[in-house]
């Protein structure tokens, strides 16, 4: 069963699979078949009642009762106080389906696409922000989208008035520029001085999404269900009242309106910085080729980013490759598919114990403190770590959610921490495939730095593709590959971008003080990881520095990158370590290789490479 089992599981479960294996058995129907509404007998009845009643209640109490306590008032919580019944619809799912399948007025011939009488058309220089100004101008804030008005309240803590809970969400986070200095150089992203940037290998995930399809610890669209399907009904009260009338409204898998926006956004921001590598292009008479795969959140990232980049209409500007990701096709961009290993849990699934080890601690008071707010459904912590993947969800999807303000902002911290946990042990140091399923790209990384063609193809790179000189160039100044957060975080690890991994491995029994290694700086919607090239007056050799998030990352455990104080090293150096890391990097023994790692604290790995033979 196991080899076979996540074929159709989404690579970016965040989703935290379940290491009991009895329940990758039960997932046999795709939850897509779960949009349905169930009508009762009993709810029809109880929605008679409920109207009547509410009727009475708005009477009585409207004037003086109508506010929604954001925090529990004593009364609020007494299980006697509440008096709202749950609709008969409350946590169905609700779906919109836009556009109507075949609209009575659609009549293309009347709205020709093009008029001509566009107007004078000239255009003028290309930006480049990352070299003619002072500073960079950095991603703050997440516009369209609106926090909790306030968060539970710790009576033994004081609230951090600097506290964001959109940077608390690991990779449900919108991206943000992480602080100057957050990964140990004290240095922005322009230019430093006396260098001039020559080219940008952009590597970004797509925007913000739906839950993914499947989930077995944690999955809004599963809790949702168990509750709309409790056996003998159930209510709200409290801080939950509102669940009386919600109603489950994510889809699956595509991007949100706002997840639109932020690779729009992106695209422009790129633009803005490094728009004059174009004049390269112009020069040596070519498109630029930019990359990303068939997945629609994947191909709908990428068109916006090309929107937001080159502008309406994009066609003739550049030239977009949409590889395959499916089962069987070599692709460094979704490299599980090819990499049994990966996606045999039971053999590398090292992170959901430790993630349901830190849920039950640190969600512990936040069960003690909904559970009697729910009557006839028991909340248990899976629950309730739910509901805050469920504030993160609805907010990015719908723009607010009423969850969030369920919580502290310790239990905030918290989440986030659960987060690291997962993808560190999931996706990057802490996982034995994760260097592995990397090193494609590194590989692709190197035929682009040193314009040679891969010299052999025994990982998850495609030779059909990154052979021919059309599909993948080599020697162009600007590259931009679209992936998933996954995906990011394996090339982070085979790269030895060591400087995240110096904590070892993350503890699930507390948050550390200092941890280096945080997925909502690494890996949130739309992280985004620059390459950049330089070319320095102080240096003969061309530079390499490397930005992820807006902030740059020392490169000092590649052997042979100096201490620089913008985090820059000279191409051949690097590219001499990568070199020798793809040689040390077996994908036959790790993704095909007959070993079993233990589950726990018996086997640890903070380099993200498979044990080695004979050892397990
Ligand atoms: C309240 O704050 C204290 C002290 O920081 C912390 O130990 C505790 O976990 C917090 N409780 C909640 C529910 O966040
Ligand atoms: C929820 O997930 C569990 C596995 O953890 C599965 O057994 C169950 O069928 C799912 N329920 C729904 C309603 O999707
Ligand atoms: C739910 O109830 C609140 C107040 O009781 C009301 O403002 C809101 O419109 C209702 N929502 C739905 C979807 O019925
Ligand atoms: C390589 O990519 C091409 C184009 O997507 C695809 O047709 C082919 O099957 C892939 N080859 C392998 C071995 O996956
Ligand atoms: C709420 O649910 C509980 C448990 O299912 C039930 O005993 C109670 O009557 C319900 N109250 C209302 C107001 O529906
Ligand atoms: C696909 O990957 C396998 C394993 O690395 C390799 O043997 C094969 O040559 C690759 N096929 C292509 C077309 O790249
Ligand atoms: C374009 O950029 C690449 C990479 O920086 C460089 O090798 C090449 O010489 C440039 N071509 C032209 C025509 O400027
Ligand atoms: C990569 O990192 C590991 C562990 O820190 C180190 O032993 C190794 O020498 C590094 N390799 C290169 C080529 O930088
Ligand atoms: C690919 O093959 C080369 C030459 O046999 C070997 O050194 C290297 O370890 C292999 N790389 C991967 C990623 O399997
Ligand atoms: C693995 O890491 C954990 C957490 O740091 C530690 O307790 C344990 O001893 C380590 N195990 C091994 C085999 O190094």
């Amino acid at each position: 069963m196991s080899a076979a089992y996540k074929e159709s599981i989404d690579p970016e479960s965040q989703a935290l699979l379940s290491q009991d294996n009895n329940e990758y058995a039960a997932r046999e129907e795709p939850p897509s078949s779960g949009r349905r509404r169930t009508y009762r007998l009993r709810h029809l009845w109880l929605a008679y009642a409920a109207g009547i009643l509410s009727a009475v209640f708005v009477e009585l109490f409207l004037c003086s009762h109508y506010s929604i306590p954001i925090w529990p008032s004593e009364s609020s919580t007494d299980a006697a106080a509440y008096a709202d019944f749950a609709s008969p619809d409350a946590g169905s799912t609700e779906v919109h389906n836009f556009p109507p399948a075949s609209p009575t007025n659609a009549v293309p011939s009347l709205f020709p696409t093009d008029v001509g009488h566009a107007g004078p058309t000239p255009t003028g220089a290309e930006p480049a922000l990352v070299a003619t100004a002072p500073s960079y101008p950095l991603h703050t804030g997440a516009p369209h989208l609106l926090g909790p008005v306030a968060l539970e309240r710790n009576s033994s803590s004081k609230s951090d008035p600097q506290f964001d809970i959109f940077k608390h969400w690991g990779n449900l986070s919108p991206w943000f520029s992480v602080e100057r200095g957050s990964f140990g150089v004290d240095s922005g992203p322009e230019a430093p001085e006396s260098c001039r940037v020559t080219g940008l290998h952009l590597l970004h995930r797509h925007g913000a999404r739906y839950p993914t399809q499947w989930a077995s610890y944690g999955g809004p669209a599963n809790f949702s269900a168990r509750l709309h399907e409790a056996a003998d009904g159930w209510n709200a009260s409290g801080q939950l009242e509102f669940m009386n009338n919600w109603t489950y409204k994510l889809g699956e898998e595509i991007l949100t309106p706002f997840g639109r926006q932020q690779l729009y956004d992106l695209g422009v921001s790129m633009r803005m910085k490094y728009g004059f590598l174009l004049k390269n292009f112009t020069e040596s008479n070519t498109l630029p080729v930019f990359r990303t795969e068939s997945q629609d959140r994947m191909l709908a990232s990428a068109l916006n980013f090309a929107l937001g980049f080159f502008g309406y209409p994009f066609e003739g500007q550049y030239q977009q490759s949409i590889t395959i990701e499916d089962d069987g096709y070599n692709n460094t961009l979704a490299p599980y598919k090819t990499c049994p290993n990966a996606r045999d849990r039971t053999k590398s699934d090292r992170a959901i114990p430790y993630v349901k080890q830190w849920a039950d601690i640190y969600l512990k008071d936040a069960l003690a403190r909904l559970r009697p707010q729910l009557h006839g459904y028991e909340l248990t912590i899976e629950d309730v770590y739910t509901l805050q993947q469920m504030c993160a969800y609805e907010t990015v999807a719908i723009g607010y959610s009423r969850f969030c303000e369920l919580f502290t902002e310790e239990e905030w911290k918290g989440f986030n921490y659960a987060m690291d946990i997962y993808f560190w042990y999931d996706s990057a140091f802490g996982s034995p495939v994760a260097r592995v399923q990397g090193i494609g790209y590194v590989q692709e990384l190197l035929a682009r730095l040193t314009h040679t063609p891969i010299p052999v193809h025994n990982s998850s790179t495609n030779a059909t593709l990154d052979d021919n000189p059309v599909t993948f160039p080599l020697g162009q100044s600007l590259y931009v590959d679209a992936t998933h957060e996954v995906v990011v975080l394996h090339v982070i690890t085979a790269l030895n971008l060591t400087n995240f991994a110096v904590d070892g491995p993350l503890p699930a029994d507390h948050i550390p003080e200092h941890r280096a290694f945080k997925s909502s700086h690494l890996a949130p919607f739309a992280t985004n990881m620059q390459f950049q090239l330089l070319s320095c007056e102080s240096h003969p050799d061309p530079q390499i520095r490397i930005i992820i998030n807006d902030g740059v990352v020392p490169l000092t455990g590649i052997r042979g990158c100096p201490e620089d104080k913008d985090g820059k090293c000279p191409v051949p150096a690097f590219v001499a370590a990568q070199r020798e890391i793809v040689s040390k990097t077996d994908w036959n023994w790790a993704c095909h290789g007959d070993w079993q790692v233990p589950p726990g604290p018996a086997w640890n790995t903070t380099t993200g490479d498979a044990p080695e033979p004979g050892t397990v």
